[in-house]
């Protein structure tokens, strides 16, 4: 088989080398990739969001299957555009791709079918939001953009004066651009973060092992949200009983809910999941494999990860057994200086082998270039410095071993992944 994954971070490096294990695959490209994803796939020069690119690249070199693995491509209708061409797709259609990349859609689609979430309103004048918060008065209040915006368009709002310049750079200056036509503001919720990636094809969902992430910058859960710092899996906070809760009152009523919107979700859906006092909420739901989330699942991962697609792209989920390792991984993010505001590129990383790899660990690329036989950063996250243990704390400890061998100037990542709530 030829099997073509569009997108260049870390977790389609983790996915791409997932599929070069199965001996069904004989050709692995990346559209367009990175460094490190150039030493196990043909990277090809077309960038991510073009589809027509993709489609032509497919069809002239009758690739197997295409794996849409970013947000923004399946929010563009990739998929419905292969799939148009007749090559077969992984991943949803733009129609059911929605359930990420607007967040009022996903609230209401909740209300509707009483998922149980955070309590919000829906707003699309800055001065209506702000005189809704105001009367509220409750703070923390949590105010999102509701369209795509990196990971980075939720801002917890202290106090009055915070929700106010936060919905102001949303909806006025238009931080985040159209994304920021609607803003939702929603019930602030404590407890610990849980995510859960699940294969469906639409009928059955087969949730796979659970994973936590580390959203913000700093030790301690301080400093800004980024599009993740680091992860674990499995969640220790994720017991069986709160898993068969999930699957009865969320899971299951998710696909269901689609289905009846005539919107069916095929491919990896994300449930971003809150354990709070009153029971399992939604913080959100993502139409795609997380990153870094796919770098400790996927590892996990002992059934052929072709046969999974195939069975999701022609409705045969249910007859497919998937089995994961009992184990524990642990991935550390090592990013650029600065992130996740502005920060230099192209600073060599030493302690690398000519493959991008350390001994002791896995290192999925993020945002690295090959030039010169030398690896080079070349985004805000550049490392998924990963590791397996039998339990956690071996995971982590073999994770930290490997990060402290790689260095480049101004190197930033977090000494307490796996620690905190
Ligand atoms: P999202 O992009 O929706 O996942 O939000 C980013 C992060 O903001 C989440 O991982 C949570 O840590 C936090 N967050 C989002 N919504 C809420 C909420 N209603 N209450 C508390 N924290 C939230
Ligand atoms: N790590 C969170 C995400 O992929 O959205």
């Amino acid at each position: 088989m030829k099997i073509l994954v569009v997108g260049s971070g870390g977790r389609e490096h983790a996915i791409i080398r997932k599929l070069k294990e199965s001996p069904r695959v004989d050709k692995i490209y990346a559209a367009p990739g990175n460094g490190g994803i150039s030493k196990d796939a043909e990277c090809v020069n077309i960038g991510a969001m073009d589809k027509q690119g993709i489609v032509n690249f497919a069809k002239e070199n009758e690739i197997d299957i295409v794996f849409v693995a970013p947000d923004d491509p399946l929010a563009d209708g990739m998929v419905d555009e292969l799939l148009g061409n007749g090559i077969r797709a992984f991943g949803p259609k733009a129609n059911a791709a929605i359930i990420e990349s607007s967040k009022v859609f996903s609230k209401n689609l909740m209300k509707k079918y009483h998922i149980p979430t955070a309590e919000y309103e829906v707003f699309d004048s800055s001065e209506k939001a702000i005189n809704y918060i105001e009367e509220k008065g409750k703070y923390p209040v949590v105010i999102k953009a509701d369209g795509l915006a990196l990971g980075k368009g939720v801002i917890i709002a202290k106090d009055h004066d915070e929700a106010k310049a936060a919905v102001k750079e949303i909806m006025e200056d238009k931080k985040f651009g159209d994304s920021g036509n609607n803003v939702v503001v929603e019930e602030f919720l404590t407890g610990p973060e849980v995510s859960v990636l699940a294969f469906t094809d639409g009928i059955a969902l087969k949730p796979m092992v659970s994973s936590k992430d580390h959203k913000r910058a700093y030790d301690n859960d301080e400093g800004l949200n980024t599009g993740g710092m680091g992860t674990v899996s499995p969640n220790p906070y994720y017991t069986d009983e709160i898993a068969e809760i999930c699957r009865k009152k969320i899971f299951e009523p998710t696909v269901a809910a689609m289905n009846s919107e005539n919107r069916t979700f095929k491919g990896c859906l994300y449930f971003g999941l809150m354990i709070t006092p009153d029971g399992p909420k939604v913080i959100e739901y993502n139409a795609r494999f997380g990153d870094p989330e796919a770098q400790v699942v996927l590892p996990r991962l002992k059934t052929d990860l072709v046969d999974i697609i195939e069975a999701v792209i022609e409705d045969r989920l249910s007859q497919i057994n998937i089995e994961w390792t009992e184990d524990a991984s642990a991935c550390v993010v090592m990013a650029s200086g600065g992130y996740p505001l502005a920060y230099k590129k192209g600073i060599e990383i030493s302690g690398l082998d000519e493959n991008g790899q350390v001994s002791g660990a896995v290192v999925y690329h993020a945002g690295t270039k090959f030039e010169n036989d030398k690896f080079l950063t070349n985004g805000g996250r550049v490392l998924g410095v990963t590791a397996k243990g039998k339990n956690l704390d071996e995971a982590l400890e073999k994770a930290y071993q490997a990060v402290n061998k790689i260095s480049f100037e101004g190197a930033h990542y977090r000494t307490d992944i796996g620690k905190t709530k």
